[in-house]
Order: C-alpha cells, then structure tokens, then sequence
C-alpha cells in the first residue's frame, strides 16, 4: 500500500477488494470507490449486474466458495466490506421464522462467514473488514426488531475481529450508516409522509447519497487509517446526535404504520 507527500490516506493499489451486496446502493458506490484508488474489485449480490458474482451471502458454503475463488483468481485478498442487508419489517410478534431467517441470515450471519473464511487469507499480510451496520446498531428503528439485532451484532463482529486478530494487522471497523437514498429506502420509506419523517432524522435535513456512505468504507480501509479498528464509524447527518428529535419522528412513525 503506498502513500506519498500530499496523500495522507494513499491508496490501495494491487490490493483486492470483495464487496457485497455490490449490485445496487451503497455496495454499487463502494464497488466503484475502491476501484477509484487502484484496488481490483470482486462484486458479489444475489442479483445479477456487470462483473458481479452472483451468490447467496447467507449461504456459508457460497460464502467460502466465493472468497476462495477470488484468492485462486487474484491470488490475494486484503479488504472485505460485508455490506449486504434487507429488513422485513414487522413487530416481533407479527414475524414467521423464514422472516427471521432472511434478515438475520443476511444481515449478520453473512458477515460471520466472510470473517470465517476470509481471515486465513489476511493472516500473512493483513487486511480490513467493513461491515455497513446502521443506526439501527446504536438504537431501534420501530417495527424492524431482527434488523435491530443484526445491526448490533456488527458492532460486536468488528470488535472481536479487531481484538481477535489485530497482532496479524487485521482491522475491522462497522459503519454506523444513516438515511441513505437507496433502492432499500425507496422500498421501506416511499416517497411521502414516512420518507420525509425519514429525512428530518437527520441534522443536515436530507439522506445520504450512497457515495457518501461509500467514501467511508473507502476511508475505513485506507493505509493511513491504520490506527482506525474495533470501532464504530458514525455517517448519519447528525441523526444520532439528535436523539430527541429522531424519537419524536420515530413516535409519529409508528402511529403512521
Ligand atoms: N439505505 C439506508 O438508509 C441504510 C441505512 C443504514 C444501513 N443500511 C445498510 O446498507 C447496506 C446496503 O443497503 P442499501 O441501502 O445500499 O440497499 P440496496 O437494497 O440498494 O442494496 C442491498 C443489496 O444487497 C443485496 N442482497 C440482499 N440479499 C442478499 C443475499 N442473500 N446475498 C447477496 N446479496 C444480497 C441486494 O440484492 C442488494 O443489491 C445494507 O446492509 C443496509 O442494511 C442502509
């Protein structure tokens, strides 16, 4: 990895990447933001899209085939941002097993798997995980309580692998992304009364773009935020910072739903 005068992150040239959930939103911006700063990029999405591997992240067996067909093809593999998610909403009572399953399979276990079988491959040379938590990892968005879980789970996932494996220069670190304008919040938040209480969450009074949430990744994985590990990095517009206005949204959300 090199950096030079002037570069304070430098870049990660002839370093290999795997995104997931790389076909749409904040892993398609990912994809190309990596690519950006020299890194070759392997794509994986249960949907098609250009270069993308098409695999299921919830699939442990999938997982491992995934990550030992990229180090066969590029012969390494330093960063792994585990970003894949989806949420079925629904309070716990109101949700089926197959429900639990798909969020919970996707969201956390997949990430679980990504460590697994990645982990032996940075062992020699280091690496980084970026998990995309949420603020759903911090707090409880209503009506969402196995994304809840998951999202928290990231935060303990990237602790462990930081505590676990940071004397072989491993590094982990879980974004705690806010309202992002993505095909996810276009499904779950329409346009309307639920998209603009969605909004007003935020300080800065409108979402994300999916770049913005991506630069993050990027900056997570970079040389120079070697120090950066077991942490959570906050990208929210200020929501989180405004608890109070997130809960009186939050209040007039769940009567709304
Ligand atoms: N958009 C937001 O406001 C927001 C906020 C906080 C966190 N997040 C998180 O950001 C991440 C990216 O979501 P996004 O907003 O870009 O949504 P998105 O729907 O645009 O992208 C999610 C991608 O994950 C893929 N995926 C779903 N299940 C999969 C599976 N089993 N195997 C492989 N790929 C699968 C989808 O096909 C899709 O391409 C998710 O983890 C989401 O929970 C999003």
């Amino acid at each position: 990895m090199t950096m030079t005068d002037g570069d304070v992150f430098g870049r990660l040239d002839g370093r290999v990447v795997l995104v997931t959930g790389a076909a749409s939103g904040i892993g398609a911006a990912s994809t190309r933001l990596f690519r950006a700063v020299g890194a070759e990029v392997v794509g994986v999405d249960l949907a098609p899209g250009e270069g993308i591997v098409q695999a299921d992240v919830s699939d442990p067996a999938q997982v491992a085939e995934v990550v030992d067909a990229v180090v066969a093809r590029h012969g390494r593999l330093d960063v792994v941002h585990g970003n894949a998610g989806v949420n079925v909403p629904g309070r716990p009572h109101s949700l089926t097993d197959a429900d639990y399953r798909k969020v919970m399979g996707v969201c956390c276990d997949a990430n679980f798997y990504l460590v697994r079988s990645a982990v032996g491959h940075m062992r020699a040379h280091g690496g980084v995980f970026v998990f995309t938590s949420s603020m759903c990892g911090v707090g409880a968005t209503p009506r969402s309580p196995v994304y809840n879980m998951a999202k928290h789970a990231l935060i303990g996932l990237a602790q462990s692998v930081a505590v676990d494996y940071g004397a072989q220069g491993i590094r982990a670190v879980a974004l705690v992304t806010g309202p992002t304008h993505t095909a996810m919040v276009d499904e779950l938040w329409p346009p309307g009364p639920l998209r603009d209480s969605l909004t007003a969450t935020t300080s800065v009074g409108r979402l994300a773009t999916p770049e913005e949430q991506a630069r993050a990744a990027v900056f997570a994985a970079l040389p120079g935020s070697s120090f950066l590990t077991g942490c959570s990095l906050t990208v929210d517009g200020g929501a989180t910072a405004g608890w109070n206005e997130m809960a009186r949204t939050m209040l007039t959300l769940k009567a709304a739903r």
